[in-house]
């Protein structure tokens, strides 16, 4: 009974804890994914301020503060001169997703 609490409070107080703890690791990944990963990277093209990108070609992120949907769908399908990604893992485009919206306020 005792052993039986302690687990539960356990895993009460650690759950959110491991919560917070892959939320940060897909942060980090979604700003390796702005910078580096993608071909051609985001931060060509779009400017934001977490990143320190200055790209001029697309909207600037920081004014647009996309929901994280609208990141995945310009990813994945490409919007007008924006190419749709190819190489990116979904894991990798909920990430920038994830971070872009975060970052910039909108989620
Ligand atoms: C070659 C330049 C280029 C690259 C690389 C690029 N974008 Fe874009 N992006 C654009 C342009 C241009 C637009 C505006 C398209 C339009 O509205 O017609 C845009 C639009 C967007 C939008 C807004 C879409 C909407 O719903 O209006 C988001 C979000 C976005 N890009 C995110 C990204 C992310 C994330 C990456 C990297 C995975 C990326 N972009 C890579 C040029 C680029």
């Amino acid at each position: 009974m005792r052993l039986s609490g302690l687990l539960i409070l356990t895993f009460a107080l650690t759950a959110p804890i491991n919560q917070a703890r892959s939320d940060n690791a897909a942060m980090a990944l979604g700003k390796k994914v702005f910078l580096e990963l993608a071909v051609p990277q985001c931060a060509l093209c779009h400017t934001l301020a977490d990143a320190g990108s200055t790209g001029p070609v697309g909207p600037v992120l920081d004014d647009l503060k996309p929901t994280a949907d609208r990141v995945r769908t310009a990813v994945t399908k490409g919007v007008g001169p924006m190419p749709a990604n190819t190489i990116l893992t979904r894991e990798q485009i909920d990430a920038v997703a994830l971070y872009i919206s975060t970052v910039t306020g909108a989620r």
